[in-house]
């Protein structure tokens, strides 16, 4: 059983609020990573300003529910434990099944029928748990599905946590943010490959970049390598970017998860997971390296690129302000759209009553700033 958000701390800025934006938008969201959780445990963590529990019976069944005990409000968090199939609260006994129903007290007497715990929407899909979370006035039950991908033969995930002073609006807006690659994290030569498109509440698109690679020493740091991205977004606390290294015969798949913890704060976790490709599509001197070596050792450069690039956004995301009417310019991307289609995750009301939560014109693009 663990409290912690399992993820580190960075160090936090004191301002005030600097969002009109709602602090939980409607979406599906990392609660943790699918290793963290053993059979016949259970994890507690605030999630959008909430205490929530997710117990996994012995049987490897999973269910998320509100942390407190429907009894009479004890924290499963703190002395609870799951029993075969069961979550066992540790105030009075009482048991729950992962359908919420009490199934026993603790003193041998029936069940009230009133005792359930309150669900929330879970996935536990290619190593991530997911849960729902609805906007107030929203639709509590999920009409769309997080994506499952297969990923036979792909390395095992590496991950990482950290916690930030942010919105995930505005961090999930990073991946559209095409003017930030060059002035941020130093890629050159970015090229649309593809216009953002909108599925519902999936968006995705597609860049290419080059990037002069600071990897091991004076040689390696002449080297200058194309990068493809592929990125695609359901909702705004999934964000998937499929990263292709030609020159490395290397795909690798990156998660970028933004959770609120509370109106304030959110954990960001990463993932990424490589291909191990059958090897003989790979640049001939890498052939010599033992395949699954490899591919672990290319897992693990992608990801310290990757967390490096993250890193670099920190200081911005967590003192920038979320503007409404942003200036855009040529180059900034497709920011317009991604705002437009993130609207959908807020209550109608909501944003009416804000008025000024998204205005920017919807056919915002550099062609028509241009
Ligand atoms: S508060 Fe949970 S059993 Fe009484
Ligand atoms: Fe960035």
């Amino acid at each position: 059983m663990s409290l912690s958000t399992g993820a580190r701390p960075t160090r936090m800025p004191t301002q005030t609020p600097r969002t009109a934006l709602p602090p939980y938008p409607t979406s599906w969201y990392a609660f943790g990573f699918a290793n963290e959780l053993r059979p016949g445990s259970l994890l507690a963590r605030p999630f959008m300003g909430r205490e929530v529990v997710v117990f996994r019976t012995q049987r490897g069944e999973y269910c998320a529910s509100e942390a407190y005990c429907p009894h009479l409000g004890a924290h499963f968090g703190h002395g609870g434990s799951v029993e075969g199939e069961e979550i066992r609260c540790p105030f009075h006994g009482f048991r729950f099944n992962t359908a919420g129903t009490c199934v026993a007290t603790g003193y041998g007497t029936p069940p009230p029928p009133t005792a359930r715990l309150s669900l929330i929407p879970l996935r536990v899909v290619n190593g991530l748990i997911l849960l729902f979370h609805a906007a107030p006035g929203m639709d509590a039950v999920p009409d769309w599905e997080p994506p499952e991908l297969a990923m036979h033969d792909w390395t095992p995930p590496l991950q990482r946590s950290y916690v930030l002073r942010d919105h995930p609006q505005e961090t999930t807006e990073n991946s559209v943010d095409v003017g930030h690659f060059a002035h941020i994290h130093g890629y050159r030569d970015v090229q649309e490959l593809r216009p953002a498109t909108i599925d519902g509440p999936h968006l995705s698109t597609a860049y290419a970049a080059r990037h002069i690679m600071p990897v091991i020493g004076q040689i390696w740091r002449q080297v200058d390598v194309a990068f493809h991205f592929e990125t695609q977004i359901y909702g705004v606390g999934y964000s998937l970017v499929e990263l292709t290294v030609p020159a490395f015969g290397l795909v690798s798949r990156l998660w970028v998860l933004p959770t609120p913890i509370d109106a304030e704060r959110l954990t960001l976790r990463l993932m990424l997971r490589t291909y191990r490709s059958p090897g003989s599509d790979l640049p001939a001197p890498l052939r010599l390296v033992p395949r699954k070596l490899f591919f672990s050792l290319g897992a693990r450069f992608v990801l310290s690129q990757f967390t490096h690039d993250t890193k670099q956004d920190f200081d911005i995301w967590q003192h920038k302000r979320y503007l409404p009417r942003p200036a855009l310019a040529k180059g900034d991307g497709p920011i317009g759209i991604y705002r437009r289609w993130a609207r959908q995750f807020y209550p109608a009301a909501t944003t009416a009553e804000q008025g000024d939560l998204v205005t920017v014109p919807a056919t915002t693009t550099d062609t028509e700033l241009a």
